[in-house]
């Protein structure tokens, strides 16, 4: 089923940089209403669950170990077309190429340290926004 919601997460480096407040304004001056978030820190095997789908990859431990370096912010956010228009939002997951006024040409350091995570499906979206919010907590 399509939905207009998708889940995103500011990463470590953009909560240590202090940039969370800008990304957040980016992502309300596109047109996305926040409809849930929290500011938190994930465990080793929350990450790993989180992030169970590259389990194979090659970046995968690395992956893990930078997520739980630091708190991250998660959110659910709403709009037409949301996990398109979000990852257009966002940009290419490396930094070196995304484009110019994405957020993550203007906030990341390194296609690690990429300062946002956005969701690639609307089913992913669910799944990722329930691993952090019930359904009680969702507006
Ligand atoms: P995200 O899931 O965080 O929104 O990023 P994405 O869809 O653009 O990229 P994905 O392929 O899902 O990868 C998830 C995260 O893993 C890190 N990564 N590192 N060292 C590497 O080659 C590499 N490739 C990916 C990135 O932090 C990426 O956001
Ligand atoms: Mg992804």
């Amino acid at each position: 089923m399509a939905t207009n919601r998708t889940f995103t997460m500011l990463k470590p480096d953009a909560t240590a940089a202090g940039n969370t407040g800008k990304i957040i304004d980016r992502m309300i001056d596109a047109g996305f209403a926040i409809k849930a978030m929290k500011w938190t820190q994930l465990s080793k095997t929350q990450a790993e669950a989180f992030y169970s789908v590259h389990a194979e990859r090659p970046f995968y431990g690395e992956l893990v170990e930078y997520m739980t370096s630091g708190p991250v912010v998660a959110m659910i956010l709403e709009k037409d077309d949301a996990v398109a228009s979000f990852r257009e939002l966002i940009g290419a997951t490396n930094p070196a190429e995304a484009a110019p006024g994405t957020i993550r040409a203007d906030f990341a350091e390194s296609i690690s340290a990429n300062a946002v995570h956005g969701s690639d499906s609307d089913d992913n979206a669910l799944i990722e926004g329930r691993f952090y919010f019930s359904e009680r907590e969702e507006a």
